[in-house]
């Protein structure tokens, strides 16, 4: 029988995790936001993000939409992201836990659905698309962020960022998902009946600095289910997480993060 939602959802809400979650933030945040200012998001549009975490893209939509409803599983992201955006006065947020896939909202409503990294840890990404399909307006535009998480490598090469595909491969095949489905947001979003608009992509890279180690940390925090699935030993993690981390200590070595791909895709009118 196919599981209630498409996923079992490999990174933990714990303390750290929302540290994690706002380093993703401070890295791709500012991408989003030109992303979703070249896709037209203003000033009387109705704004619903899928996924949303800690809601730092759901905040600032609020800033420039008229109101924004925002998604996720876990009550313990939304119950920070709520506090957060009482904090900053803001009036113009719904926060909902629900699933993608049982969301009990209304059909038509949005002018705009955005999600960010959600869609690789799903068993059912295009039925996910279809679901947002649903939800929007005809004319409205769906717009994601995806990873290709086998993308990360370090120059010159180290035995670390060598090995984080196989780990990456061995992840998406035990889980049934496609931790790099970065790279396929088009095709899925064609095969849930969408026009495509533009797609694009851009990687991180860096020789020094606090987020030269995001790569590394998201390993570590995915380690419980790395060793759960038998895709590596607890000594194997160890031996792959101190190699990644003496890379990312040395300004001499280049690390790449995960490609991004951008989607900005249209419901026929
Ligand atoms: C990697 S985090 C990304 C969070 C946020 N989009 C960002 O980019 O900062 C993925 C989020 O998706 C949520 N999530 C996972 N599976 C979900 C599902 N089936 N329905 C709704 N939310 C889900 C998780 O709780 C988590 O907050």
């Amino acid at each position: 029988m196919m599981p209630d939602f498409g996923d079992r959802y490999n990174l933990p809400a714990s303390r750290t995790d929302h540290d994690r979650l706002r380093m993703l933030c401070e890295i791709h945040d500012p991408h989003t936001h030109e992303l979703l200012r070249q896709a037209g998001l203003g000033a009387g549009h109705k704004f619903l993000e899928m996924g949303c975490g800690l809601g730092y893209i759901s905040r600032w939509a609020a800033t420039q939409a008229s109101h924004v409803t925002a998604l996720d599983l876990s009550e313990e992201h939304l119950a920070e992201a709520g506090r957060m955006g009482q904090a900053a006065g803001l009036c113009n947020i719904e926060w909902r836990q629900a699933n993608i896939y049982d969301h009990g909202l209304s059909e038509e409503t949005f002018d705009y659905t955005y999600s960010r990294w959600i869609l690789v840890h799903l068993n059912r990404p295009v039925d996910a698309m279809r679901k947002l399909l649903g939800l929007l307006k005809p004319g409205g535009l769906m717009v994601c962020e995806e990873p290709v998480v086998d993308s990360a490598y370090s120059e010159p090469p180290t035995e670390g960022y060598d090995r984080h595909p196989q780990l990456v491969h061995g992840l998406s095949a035990t889980r049934k998902v496609d931790y790099s489905g970065g790279r396929r947001l088009h095709t899925w979003a064609a095969e849930a009946g969408f026009e495509i608009v533009d797609v694009r992509a851009y990687q991180p890279h860096y020789l020094s600095g606090p987020h030269k180690g995001f790569w590394s940390w998201t390993v570590e925090a995915a380690g419980p289910s790395l060793l759960a699935d038998g895709v590596l030993t607890q000594e194997d993690l160890q031996k792959v997480l101190s190699a990644m981390r003496v890379a990312d200590g040395d300004p001499n070595v280049m690390v790449a993060g995960y490609r991004n791909h951008q989607l900005i895709a249209r419901k026929p009118r």
